[in-house]
């Protein structure tokens, strides 16, 4: 009896080898496995990443089209039907992010800080909920704080979507005509305007690409200064605070939030220290005189 339970012992362990191994084998497969789950939908590793990209219909070239004259006096008392047509418009390119009723909700903004504006609620804009505000909005767009510009959609698409907009709230401010001339003048309205190339993807990304060849040259134009600097008590104070003024200007560079706002600026030097060029010291070294003194020498420097 006794040399039997020797036996299946051993077969119990093999049998548990076979679980682990068949185990580790079906992790590796696990990849194609969900491939074949989601009806052979590529999935996307960092090789497969570029040829995705490569392979992929782009958008096609556009060339900027001419939008006809806006008449804006109508946007004084809009019709039921130019309100329907801007919610259709809005319904096509925001509800994504702001959501179906406009209270910031949607699925595309659930992750974004700062959420998406909540159309309903007229406090605590950024640029502001009159009609001038809103179409500074849609034409440039606030996009450090992730929400891009519809310059590319035609001037009357987008005073039909803010006449809907302003149908969420009944406290939005009034429409005057002298806003609505102000409008007019600023983005030439009546006169009709040229609407900007849709250029592909592909093209933007190395416009991005050559765009920051020209931040790496400023940032070091700015370091160039820094270092002849030696005597100016800013450039002083800003090198006893940074062990990497090339690191610490491309984050300046990049996160605008502080230029006009010191606790700002401390908030950038206490973030991640190392990595980010300014000594793990710089958010406490410095006395209210010295930050002060910083903070105006960093936004002269970024004026340049
Ligand atoms: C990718 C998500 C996204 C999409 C799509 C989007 N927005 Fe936004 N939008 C945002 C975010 C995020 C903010 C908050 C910005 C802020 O608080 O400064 C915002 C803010 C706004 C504001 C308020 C600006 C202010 O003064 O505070 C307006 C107006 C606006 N969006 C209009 C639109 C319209 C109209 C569309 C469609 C044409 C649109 N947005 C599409 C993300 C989006």
């Amino acid at each position: 009896m006794k040399q039997y339970l020797k036996y299946y012992a051993s077969i119990y362990v093999i049998f548990l080898i076979a679980i682990v191994v068949m185990g580790t084998m079906y992790i590796n497969d696990l990849p194609n496995v969900m491939q074949e789950k989601i009806g052979g939908f590529p999935v996307v590793t960092k090789d497969t990443a570029k040829d995705i990209t490569n392979a992929a219909a782009d958008l096609p070239m556009i060339k900027g089209t001419l939008s006809p004259p806006v008449d804006v006096m109508k946007y004084l008392n809009p019709t039921p039907d130019l309100v329907d047509k801007g919610k259709s418009i809005f319904t096509m390119n925001c509800v994504s992010c702001h959501g179906d009723q406009g209270k910031g909700d949607g699925v595309a903004g659930a992750s974004l800080n700062p959420k998406p504006r909540n159309f309903q609620d007229l406090a605590g804009w950024t640029n502001g909920p009159s009609i001038t505000m809103l179409y500074k909005t849609l034409h440039e767009g606030i996009t450090n704080r992730g929400m891009a510009s519809y310059a590319n959609l035609p001037p009357e698409d987008r005073l039909d979507m803010i006449a809907y907009i302003r149908t969420l709230n009944p406290g939005y401010p009034p429409i005057t005509k002298v806003q609505l001339d102000s409008i007019d003048v600023l983005y030439s309205l009546t006169k009709g305007v040229k609407l900007p190339n849709q250029i592909p993807v592909k093209l933007a990304t190395e416009k991005i690409i050559q765009q920051s060849a020209g931040l790496d040259a400023k940032v070091q134009a700015m370091v160039n200064v820094v270092n002849a600097n030696k005597s100016d008590t800013g450039a002083v104070v800003l090198k006893s605070i940074t062990n990497n003024l090339t690191k610490a200007f491309t984050v300046l560079a990049k996160d605008t939030t502080w230029s006009n706002n010191e606790s700002a600026l401390v908030k950038i030097f206490a973030n991640d220290p190392v990595q980010n060029g300014f000594r793990a010291s710089a958010s406490y070294m410095l006395t209210a005189q010295q930050l002060n003194v910083v903070h105006a020498y960093l936004r002269k420097l970024f004026l340049m």
